[in-house]
């Protein structure tokens, strides 16, 4: 794919397809990473002498107008981060939007409304991405976290104007291929949540690629029942043992080890500082259940982190969003931190869940990358083709 550097900007319109889909409570948006995150693509394009003009979706209207998914609540926090006039189309299309774009003033940005208020957004609608393809000269797609998409302004308009990869979208792809594609080995991957039938296409991935996973959160529970131990009341998926032991055979012959908790943290109440006791991973009491990986789980993740090179991260080990069952994340979030801090790691973290785990336990920063993507990473991960990169090399 190209970059920035590849392509002629200079007295262009450059359509520029981000992910602004940030979180928002009672109007107001409550984190601003992503807005933040676009801020290079911007700046390259404007002092290249492009124009910019933004794509984005927000949240899921299914092809309607809805008023409260217009990214005219979003205008605000996008000029507060840019510093720049953004003007506002409250179309996507047309000639609203055209008019728009000729009203802005070299240096503004222009903001386009929800593309996804047109049912043709999500089926990749070939004659929806040529009226969006008339707007500009050129595409670029910064949005990494909606690539796993197929949609018109995602991957339908590669195909139809010069097209590049922006800033974030270079930086998530190098990040992701240094973590993943030709990585520093040993590569340590962990992953958490709650169960496996969610990530069964990551793990069967990741067990061919990395040296050590590390498998934690209520999914290592089910990875407990495949091995005959009992976890009371925990949370598992008794129906994927099976596919659990395929894991382990299929790890076992692709010669990546595989961490499982070696002592728990039980309780017999799902609430935060409810009574709870360690115990050893094959010793959970019938009316228990297990809510977190143990301090000697700990110890021995921390070392497998010290005898790795890379870290690839996506799930909590525990019920992070309940004290003190944010224990085990914290602990090894923050060792994780101190090694790259210490240029003894490579870092690379994703997902929603995972990045609030990371923020909480105060680690995030000192990651060597954290993605803004949450399906996108974990579908990358999987060793899926995400169509809107490969529109951008088609
Ligand atoms: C995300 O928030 O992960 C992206 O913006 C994609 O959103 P979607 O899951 O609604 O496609």
């Amino acid at each position: 794919w190209k970059t920035l550097d590849d392509i002629g900007l200079a007295g262009k319109t450059v359509l520029v397809r981000v992910d602004i889909n940030v979180p928002m409570e009672a109007g107001r948006v409550t984190d601003t990473t992503r807005i933040d995150k676009i801020r290079p693509t911007v700046e390259d394009i404007i002092v290249r002498g492009g124009r910019v003009v933004l794509l984005a979706h927000f949240d899921r209207p299914k092809g309607k107008v809805v008023p409260e998914m217009s990214l005219s609540h979003i205008a605000g926090a996008l000029e507060a981060s840019l510093g720049r006039k953004v003007v506002f189309s409250p179309e996507s299309i047309g000639s609203v939007a055209a008019d728009a774009i000729a009203s802005a003033e070299p240096g503004d940005v222009v903001l386009l409304e929800n593309t996804r208020f047109h049912p043709g957004e999500e089926k990749n609608d070939p004659a929806l991405a040529a009226e969006m393809a008339k707007l500009g000269d050129v595409f670029v797609n910064d949005a990494f976290s909606a690539a796993h998409r197929a949609h018109a302004s995602t991957a339908g308009l590669a195909h139809l104007l010069p097209s590049a990869a922006g800033r974030l979208m270079e930086a998530e792809l190098q990040a992701l291929e240094a973590a993943l594609g030709t990585p520093k080995r040993p590569v340590v991957a962990v992953v958490g949540g709650a169960k496996v039938s969610t990530k069964l296409d990551l793990l069967g991935n990741l067990v061919t690629k990395v040296d050590h996973l590390v498998i934690g959160g209520g999914m290592a529970n089910t990875f407990l029942v495949a091995q005959g131990i009992e976890v009371g009341k925990s949370l598992a998926e008794r129906d994927m043992a099976d596919t659990a032991r395929e894991i382990l055979a299929k790890a076992s012959a692709a010669g990546c080890t595989i961490h499982l908790p070696v002592d728990v943290v039980v309780a017999r109440e799902f609430k935060a500082n409810a009574d709870h006791d360690v115990v050893a991973a094959d010793a959970c009491p019938a009316d228990a259940m297990i809510l977190d990986a143990g301090p000697m789980s700990v110890a021995a993740i921390v070392k497998v982190f010290e005898a790795s090179e890379t870290l690839i991260w996506n799930g909590p080990l525990g019920a992070f969003e309940l004290t003190p069952f944010d224990a085990a994340t914290n602990a090894a979030a923050k060792s994780a931190a101190a090694l790259t801090r210490e240029g003894k790691l490579i870092s690379v973290a994703g997902g929603g869940d995972t990045v609030s785990a990371l923020n909480q336990a105060g680690a995030a920063e000192d990651f060597t990358f954290i993605s803004t993507a949450g399906g996108a990473f974990l579908e990358w991960m999987e060793g899926k083709e995400l169509p809107g990169v490969a529109a951008l090399t088609a």
